[in-house]
């Protein structure tokens, strides 16, 4: 195994020999080159090996911190790249806004109007969505370089300054992320953000998944739950109205494993508006610690993946707006509805409503966020509890 991944990624460099502590083989990080931005600057695509026992294998970029492929067993031990993306650089250059596999910052989701007022002030930022910004405006994370570092423990560092006033937003903003692989078999992301200026700030990463395999037909077959008692319901841009209902007796109630598909074309005036799921839920906690936000259940497969964040609240998404048109990796075609995507966040448009968890950050202040995507195993079927 390892040595066909050294075959596959050819002048690799091993970087890292990961950490004296970790009983199982120590993770390792490759790196290689990617591709060349138009401007000449080299993107760099690092290799995660997991150390737990279903050898999870990530390929992660400078580019925009890209999860380019995640591998994960199924229950047969069956490898598959469960996650949408492409094969090459110009290809994630052509097609941006899907946002596959992306850091999104500085701001997560939708602003309303593309504004929002702080200490007194109107800060404007880009309209690229209707009337609203979308995902930190037409250069926001999803489309810069980030410098890159390997750590000592096999985990990989993205930093990237987004100088004040970049795509509107105040303030000096440093932001760093952290990918590791642990040894629990989860691809952990760490976000952590300083500013010299009071500033808004909500980071998440966009994957799309299929537990399938990328490319392997709808995801309405798989199983969801969402820890999550209270959703926000949108207006017709899917700007949040504020109001914080109850989930119970709507499609939104995925308090129990349910299959995704199974309401998604009920009559509801939400459902409409979104063209499937494409809303933030409330999810059930008391201040930041991490919690279980989200379990997913593949058919068949036995994949399994567990959603862990210190987030207030989960975008979860259905691929409505993938229509076909995009040809991913190994020239497979992202249909409708083929993947998921479960976006860590503070909720929508928080800048313009105050009764939302503050995304404020201020000098002197750390923003801190962490996501964990567990992978497991499902008992077969006939065996659940
Ligand atoms: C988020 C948004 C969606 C859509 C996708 C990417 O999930 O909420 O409306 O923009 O990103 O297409």
């Amino acid at each position: 195994m390892q040595g066909a991944i050294w075959r596959a990624i050819g002048a690799a460099i091993v970087i890292v020999a990961g950490a004296i502590a970790q009983p199982a083989a120590p993770a390792t990080v490759t790196q290689a080159v990617f591709g060349k931005m138009p401007d000449g600057a080299t993107i760099h695509i690092y290799t995660l090996h997991g150390s737990g026992n279903l050898h999870l294998q990530a390929r992660i970029m400078d580019y925009a911190g890209i999860v380019m492929s995640l591998e994960a067993p199924d229950r047969a031990g069956k490898m598959a790249d469960v996650v949408l993306g492409f094969d090459t650089l110009p290809e994630y250059l052509a097609n941006p806004t899907q946002y596959f596999g992306a850091i999104i910052g500085r701001y997560a989701n939708r602003i309303a109007n593309a504004r929002f007022t702080l200490d007194g002030v109107e800060y404007k930022v880009p309209r690229n969505n209707g009337e609203a910004s979308l995902h930190g405006g037409d250069n926001g994370f999803f489309k810069r370089v980030f410098k890159s570092r390997v750590l000592p423990d096999g985990g990989l560092e993205l930093t990237y300054l987004s100088k004040d006033g970049e795509e509107g937003y105040p303030g000096n903003l440093t932001a760093t992320v952290t990918y590791h692989l642990t040894d629990a078999n989860e691809l952990k992301i760490d976000y952590a953000a300083t500013t010299d200026k009071d500033t808004v700030v909500n980071l998440t990463n966009h994957s799309y998944f299929n537990l399938k395999g990328a490319g392997s037909g709808e995801i309405l077959d798989h199983d969801l739950m969402l820890n999550a008692d209270r959703y926000t319901p949108v207006d017709k841009n899917l700007i949040p109205t504020g109001q914080l209902p109850g989930v119970a007796g709507t499609p939104f109630d995925f308090r129990s494993l349910t299959p995704i598909g199974s309401r998604i074309e009920q009559n509801n005036e939400q459902l409409k508006i979104a063209g499937g799921y494409d809303h933030n839920w409330v999810l059930n906690k008391s201040g930041n610690a991490l919690t279980l936000a989200a379990r997913v259940e593949g058919p068949v497969s036995g994949r399994l993946m567990e959603v862990y964040t210190t987030e207030p609240g989960i975008q979860f998404y259905t691929g409505n707006f993938l229509d076909g048109t995009v040809k991913g990796k190994g020239g497979k075609v992202y249909a409708r509805r083929s993947a998921f995507c479960l976006e860590t966040q503070h909720f929508p448009d928080s800048p313009n409503h105050p009764a939302f968890p503050s995304t404020v950050l201020k000098p002197g202040q750390r923003y801190q966020s962490e996501t964990v995507y567990r992978f497991a195993l499902a008992p077969p079927p006939g065996r659940k509890q």
